[in-house]
């Protein structure tokens, strides 16, 4: 395993690796020989100053993800999560796309993906410039009508939140993986929620919560996909979540050479070919420039 200095967020890679050694070689090769499908999780964003769940920044201990069934089921819970995500929200809006996400955009311009999946709903991909993205569990930028199941934008709802409580003023420092932040229980009861502008009915954000399946034609689109993949290159996901791990197996069943990028083990470090713990800013910028040969 390969250990690097972790770059600050956002700014520039330093002390590029040596990419012509083992297991760099083996990553470039499998990259340069093209058709790389990329899976990417919350560890590709730190670097933009969004926590992950598993990682050093998660706070998965300390805060408890949403499910589906306490969001439908609850009044109450409904108003605690945007309460807390209209806080939150502004935050992962605010962020912007790292070394990584360039990256990936620019392996993508040379012709070298042939597709992006990304279990992150934070956009930072396309932000980054790159295309055709993937987002299995959605994004935080969109909101969805469980009743007559309009989508709109989340800018707009925010604009709302913010008419429908005038004088509510909340400050944090924090956020937690979902792009919610950590609020007192008054500020969360004084806090009025806003229906569907059509139809009254109840608003969730478009992304997919525990306890939620993924809508089934993006889940074979992404078997699909893995299925005729080059190499599948996951980024900064430990794969506790089946929901992406599953593809990283049905790659393996296929004999699709697997590549883990990771600081820190994987569940899928077993069916990986080969595994580098780096930080992604640093690693996917190395093996960009070492790549600058390629057509
Ligand atoms: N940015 C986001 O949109 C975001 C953030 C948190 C969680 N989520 C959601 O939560 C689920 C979490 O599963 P997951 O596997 O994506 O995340 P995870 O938190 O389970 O795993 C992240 C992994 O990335 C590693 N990591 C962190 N920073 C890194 C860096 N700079 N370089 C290399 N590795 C780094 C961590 O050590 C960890 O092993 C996903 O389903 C996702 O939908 C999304
Ligand atoms: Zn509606």
């Amino acid at each position: 395993m390969t250990r690097l200095a972790m770059d600050g967020p956002g700014g520039p890679p330093k002390d590029l690796p040596d990419v012509t050694a083992r297991p760099w070689r083996t990553l470039a090769d499998l990259i340069g020989d093209g058709d790389v499908v990329v899976l990417s999780g919350a560890g590709l964003s730190t670097e933009s100053g969004i926590p992950d769940y598993r990682g050093e920044t998660g706070r998965s201990r300390r805060a408890t993800p949403m499910t589906y069934q306490a969001f439908t089921g609850s009044a109450a819970a409904r108003r605690r999560y945007w309460a807390r995500s209209h806080l939150g929200w502004r935050h992962v809006a605010r962020a912007a796309p790292n070394a990584g996400h360039r990256a990936v955009a620019e392996l993508q311009r040379r012709g070298l993906v042939a597709g992006i999946i990304t279990q992150n709903v934070d956009g930072l991909h396309q932000a980054a410039g790159a295309g055709g993205v993937i987002e299995l569990h959605g994004n935080l930028d969109r909101v969805r009508c469980l009743d007559c199941g309009r989508r709109s934008p989340r800018a707009d709802l925010d604009e709302r939140l913010h008419d429908a409580n005038p004088g509510w003023h909340a400050h944090t420092e924090t956020i937690n993986p979902d792009g919610d932040a950590p609020l007192p229980d008054d500020r969360v009861e004084g806090f009025r929620v806003v229906g569907c502008r059509d139809c009254g009915g109840i608003l969730k954000p478009d992304v997919v919560f525990f306890g939620e399946n993924v809508p089934r034609r993006r889940v074979e689109e992404c078997f699909a996909l893995t299925g005729r993949a080059g190499t599948l290159l996951v980024l900064g996901s430990s794969l506790a979540v089946m929901s992406g791990y599953r593809f990283v197996r049905h790659a393996a069943g296929l004999s699709v050479p697997v590549a883990i990028i990771n600081r820190g083990p994987t569940r899928g470090d077993a069916d990986a070919l080969v595994t580098l713990d780096a930080p992604l800013g640093t690693a996917l910028t190395a093996l960009v420039d070492g790549l600058a040969g390629h057509p």
